[in-house]
């Protein structure tokens, strides 16, 4: 995996309880839901697109600290309050907020965000100086492989798998034999990610659940990533994720 997305939807509320918006009606289900951005540079316009064009949804906020990105958000958005200062949109009217500045500046923005009882979205990414975006599951009878820049066929299940004879006396007769069987691709709907993230951010914070991809589902993702990490510096060596629950 050389370059990943991951969203990160967490609130400051417990997860699965309902939001008080909701309860209150703060968020009626006539009334769309007001998002706050923070930090608008190349990125971010994919995102706050994403979340404006929501019906359930609008960014009436936009924090960034570059003046000239400032004006482009203004000039992008009329309607929302454009400042430098997060502290102002983290204490505005704003139900949710999205945070898409540099990845050293997340905790503590999230931080922030969590201290004022708002909704939080985070968007990280790996990058690579190629465009690849796949991953292999490579499982004892099958193999999917995800390629996301492909056209067509994203995701191919292979139905492969390796029979190793019972017993081998030497090392010369230690044979595996390899099974082909079918490669399957199935037929899935098309639609841009950054919406579909949106969306279900969006949708959590109006039904006070937790988002698909929330904070415990990221720690998940940056566990497995850390321990490649340690399994790679190793040479290849077995790493233990555990099995607690975040
Ligand atoms: N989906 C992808 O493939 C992909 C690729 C690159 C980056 N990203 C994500 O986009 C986000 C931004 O990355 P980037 O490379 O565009 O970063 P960047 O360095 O361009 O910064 C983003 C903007 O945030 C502003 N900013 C920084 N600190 C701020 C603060 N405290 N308050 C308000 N504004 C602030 C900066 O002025 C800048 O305009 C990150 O979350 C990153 O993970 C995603």
């Amino acid at each position: 995996m050389s370059e990943q997305e991951l969203p990160i939807g967490a609130s400051g509320r417990e997860a699965g309880q309902r939001s008080p918006t909701a309860r209150a009606g703060g968020v009626g289900l006539g009334a769309r839901l007001r998002y706050g951005v923070i930090g608008y540079s190349y990125w971010d316009p994919q995102l706050t697109r994403n979340r404006d064009r929501l019906p359930l949804a609008r960014v009436t906020h936009i924090a960034e600290l570059a003046p000239d990105r400032r004006q482009a958000a203004e000039g992008d958005y009329p309607a929302a309050r454009v400042t430098e200062s997060v502290a102002e949109v983290l204490g505005s009217d704003v139900d949710g907020s999205a945070v898409v500045t540099p990845i050293r500046t997340h905790s503590s923005l999230a931080k922030q965000a969590i201290e004022a009882d708002k909704h939080v979205f985070i968007h990280v990414s790996w990058l690579s100086p190629s465009k690849i975006r796949g991953f292999s599951v490579v499982g004892d009878r099958q193999m999917v492989v995800y390629d996301d820049v492909a056209a067509t066929d994203k995701i191919r299940v292979f139905d492969h798998d390796v029979d190793a004879p019972d017993h081998t006396a030497t090392y010369g007769e230690f044979q595996l034999s390899y099974r082909y069987g079918d490669i399957v691709s199935p037929h899935i709907d098309w639609a841009e990610p950054l919406a579909v993230e949106a969306r279900d951010f969006t949708e959590a914070i109006r039904e006070g659940r937790s988002p698909r991809s929330d904070g415990r589902e990221g720690l998940r993702v940056v566990r497995v990533l850390e321990a490649r990490d340690r399994s790679l510096a190793s040479g290849g060596a077995f790493v233990d994720i555990g099995q607690e629950e975040p």
